[in-house]
């Protein structure tokens, strides 16, 4: 079974919050065709600078992605500060190319920061260390020593200004780092200063080197991580940037991916690309308050868990614990009166349809857990929320926690030898 990693009192807010927004915006959002669109049909680099400088997205509205977040249950989001464009969302001193001295003559990065702050939501700040304009960091060190130190300087600098500027930071969150290493960064140092500024602040693992960082970033994949970590997540099905005609996935998908990573003991970073004129696109914003809604009622089995998977229940749904409490979330309802759950050793002192503050009826037989009553009609279109309360922590016997790959295989022997002579079959 999955249980959080003990972490610091200062960074609890991570673990137990679960759930994060990504967003991914800057003007690339203009062309409709993802944040690396620059790259990726390798564009010619002064239009898109000049292109760049023009960009004015008048409906950027920050206090409304904050209430919107709010309302959708995120407690923490994650702004692109600087993608691998170049292109600055603060009021920076290192350069002229940001929404503060071009054509929005906004501190968006700031905007930002109050907006979430004052909803209640922790900040954290994503920032490219790659920048596809200087030669010099494809070329590394080796080729011009100044020519790479006055690029290190200037990353150095952008940071600095990012937390020192704009208050309590919650998480940095670096990427990028590609071709170059943590040494070429000097990235010990780097993070010693980072650590000076921002004493509370989590720094994720992205800035080169074996297991650097204080957490993990699985992307596009759900891999737990004996660390706290957070799988990143597009909510379309494969960009970041905001992209004209992507298809998105469904909000039963979007709410399956927070229940796998929550029962893994991990959070959802999930991801939006807000459009070129600073809206959020209306079909996250839909996808997001219906999750937003199931959260309202079933918060419980996600915010502060503690992991769960405690026994086998794949071919239901997923489990998540908190305390004494075991949650079934039913990702496939069967619409039959009774469900019976397979090993849990902890007596039940009491279970309900959490979906609709309904107790249930219940025996536990041995390690058999039966729970009565359940509606034909499945009580919500995404997952329904069975709450288990027991009267210790949940805990699985020995076939519970093995499953089929895991621990004495002789012990699926006995099982099959349960048959006796009754099927035809060699011995
Ligand atoms: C990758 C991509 C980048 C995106 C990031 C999010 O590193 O290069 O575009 O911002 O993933 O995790």
């Amino acid at each position: 079974m999955t249980r959080s990693p003990t972490v610091p009192e200062k960074w609890r807010w991570f673990p137990e919050g679960r759930y994060g927004l990504f967003l991914h915006w800057g003007p690339y959002a203009a062309y409709g065709r993802g944040e690396q669109v620059l790259f990726r049909e390798h564009l010619d680099p002064c239009e898109y600078e000049a292109n760049a400088c023009a960009w004015r997205p008048d409906h950027y509205d920050p206090v409304l992605w904050a209430e919107t977040a709010k309302k959708a249950g995120f407690k923490y989001a994650v702004l692109t500060t600087r993608h691998h464009d170049g292109y600055c969302l603060w009021d920076t001193a290192t350069t002229d190319y940001s929404s503060a001295k071009q054509a929005p003559q906004r501190d968006f990065v700031r905007e930002f920061v109050d907006a979430f702050r004052a909803a209640g939501l922790r900040v954290g700040l994503y920032y490219s260390l790659l920048d596809w304009r200087v030669p010099a960091w494809f070329e590394g060190p080796e080729v011009d020593a100044e020519a790479w130190s006055s690029m290190r300087d200037y990353v150095y600098a952008q940071v600095e200004e990012l937390l020192t500027d704009y208050g309590d930071i919650d998480l940095i969150w670096f990427d990028g780092v590609w071709p170059r290493t943590r040494e070429d960064l000097a990235g010990d140092r780097l993070v010693a200063r980072i650590r000076e500024l921002q004493p509370n602040i989590l720094i994720n693992n992205r800035l080169g080197g074996k297991d650097s960082g204080d957490l993990g970033t699985p992307e596009h994949h759900i891999t737990a991580e004996d660390r706290i970590w957070e799988s990143c997540q597009v909510s379309t099905w494969r960009l970041w940037g905001h992209t004209i005609g992507e298809r998105w996935r469904s909000s039963e998908k979007l709410l399956d991916m927070l229940c796998e990573c929550a029962s893994k003991g991990g959070n959802l970073l999930l991801n939006v690309g807000p459009q070129a004129d600073g809206q959020l696109p209306p079909e996250f914003v839909t996808r997001a308050l219906e999750i937003g809604e199931w959260l309202d009622t079933h918060g419980q089995a996600i915010y502060g868990n503690d992991g769960g998977d405690v026994t086998e229940f794949i071919t239901r749904g997923w489990q998540t614990t908190v305390d004494n409490t075991l949650y079934l979330l039913i990702r496939f309802w069967d619409g039959r009166p009774t469900l019976r759950l397979a090993d849990l050793v902890t007596p039940v002192e009491r279970v309900e349809l959490l979906t609709a503050g309904q107790p249930l009826a219940f025996e536990q037989q041995g390690e058999e857990l039966f729970i009565h009553g359940l509606p034909r009609t499945q009580p919500t279109p995404l997952f329904p929320v069975i709450k288990i309360t027991c009267a210790g922590r949940p805990t699985a016997n020995q076939w519970g926690r093995e499953r089929l790959w895991n621990g004495d295989p002789t012990r699926v022997a006995e099982w099959a030898r349960r048959r006796g002579e009754t099927v035809f079959a060699t011995k």
